[in-house]
């Protein structure tokens, strides 16, 4: 029976391991896909930019040719076929002392006056000027001597522009989807696991209902008969009965929302404290320390003893019925309080302190892998707090630490 239990424990924690390798290969697949397609639009933005390049250094040449010559069939050739194709190269053409003389697919606002047109266009040449380094046109004499240089300026094409950006926005629209989808996905599913959690407990607590307030009755039917009052038996059954309403007690409080109310945390923990002495080896030394003495928390009673009793019976069982807890209360500077329990038992392998609050992963041949589970549940969920492995060292002991709001 243990070692079937054992297996579907260690089952479960393959499973929660597995997932989150399939996890891993997913987003590295996504990775990779996405620089994939980064790398494969530069190849096309470069192949792009240097065929724009091309018509650029052809339609600067053509204006070279075409101003050195003075043949008008010539000039007529060349604007026909080759200046007039470039429909999308945004150009400016300024003369040797920088001023504009014309310009092409360059869109300016009709509405502009002279001034403002000036403006947009220098600030358009900056913009450009930015980009890509100017091509050169020089003017020659009939000797062949350079004596002007006209300049062309210009830009990536929109559709060049577009392409560059477009991966980035690609991508981030698929990431934001992605990651809306991975939260949509796992709140219906941490959704789907509260409804199994809540359900479970209100049905047992419901079931339990009944047999205790059968027992209840019968207690109360012993001790009012004389032949049956056996005062050290009923004594006990009403204890056993008093414990099952605990029980009872803890799984309404986890199956809805249970009430927070102020309570005197070294009170409460003095009281699991108490309980507990009576049922574990008197090898074990249990120890409260609280500063101060009255330290007021808003807490879910029932849920919060089970939280101790939790954590204290894995440090009993963690030391072999030999050895120390030591119980500490305090506050801390940001009002927060402060709870370490320290045990003097095997501790915790470093690379198994994550795993410790994974439902099903246990150690222990009748364990269930579930006690820390559901204190983690309890602290964070119900009381808003914080739970950690805050120390653990092979043969010398752990100290778990709970924050919780004040
Ligand atoms: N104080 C501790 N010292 C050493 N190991 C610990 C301690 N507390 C927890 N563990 C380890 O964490 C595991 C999980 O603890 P958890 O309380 O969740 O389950 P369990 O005690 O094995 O079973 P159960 O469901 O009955 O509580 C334990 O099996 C044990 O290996
Ligand atoms: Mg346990």
């Amino acid at each position: 029976m243990a070692k079937e239990s054992q297996k579907l424990a260690n089952k479960s924690i393959d499973l929660i391991k597995k997932r989150s390798t399939i996890n891993l290969v997913i987003v590295s697949i996504a990775f990779v896909i996405a620089l994939a397609s980064v790398y494969f639009t530069r190849i096309i933005v470069e192949q792009l930019k240097e065929r724009e390049l091309g018509i650029i250094t052809l339609y600067a040449k053509s204006l070279e040719f075409t101003v050195n010559q003075n043949n008008p069939d010539e000039l007529a050739f060349v604007v026909q076929e080759i200046m007039t194709p470039n429909n999308s190269i945004p150009v400016i053409q300024t003369n040797g002392l920088g001023q504009v003389i014309s310009t092409k697919n360059v869109k300016v606002d009709p509405a502009l006056d002279e001034e403002e047109r000036e403006s947009f266009l220098k600030d358009e040449l900056e913009e450009m000027k930015l980009e890509y380094e100017p091509i050169e046109i020089p003017f020659r004499n009939e000797n062949g001597e350079v004596y002007d240089y006209q300049y062309i300026y210009y830009k990536n094409s929109l559709l060049l522009s577009r392409l560059e950006y477009y991966p980035h926005v690609q991508l981030s629209v698929i990431a934001i989807f992605g990651i809306i989808a991975y939260i949509a996905f796992n709140y219906s599913k941490s959704a789907e696991q509260n409804r199994v959690w809540v359900g479970l407990a209100k049905e047992t607590a419901h079931q339990l209902g009944t047999p205790i307030s059968s027992l209840m009755a019968w207690v109360e039917y012993f001790k009012e008969d004389e032949t049956l009052n056996n005062k050290e038996i009923i004594g006990e059954l009403e204890k056993d009965v008093q414990r099952l309403e605990m029980i009872t007690a803890r799984f309404s409080n986890i199956g809805s929302v249970p009430v927070l109310n102020y309570e005197n945390l070294p009170e409460c923990v003095a009281g699991t404290i108490s309980y507990l002495k009576r049922r574990v080896s008197k090898k074990v030394e249990i120890n409260l320390k609280a500063n101060p003495s009255d330290i007021r928390a808003r807490i879910n009673k029932p849920l919060f003893d089970w939280v101790i009793e939790n954590i204290c019976k894995n440090a009993v069982d963690s030391m072999g019925g030999v050895g120390k807890i030591d119980i500490n209360i305090k506050r801390a500077i940001d009002e927060k309080i402060i709870i370490d329990i320290s045990d003097t038992g095997k501790g915790i392998q470093k690379s198994k302190i994550k795993d410790v609050f994974l439902p099903g992963y246990t150690t222990k041949a009748r364990g269930w892998g579930l006690g820390l589970t559901l204190v983690k549940r309890i602290i964070e969920k119900n009381h808003e707090g914080k739970i950690f492995v805050r120390n653990t060292e092979i043969n010398e002991g752990t100290t778990f630490r709970i924050l919780l709001r004040s």
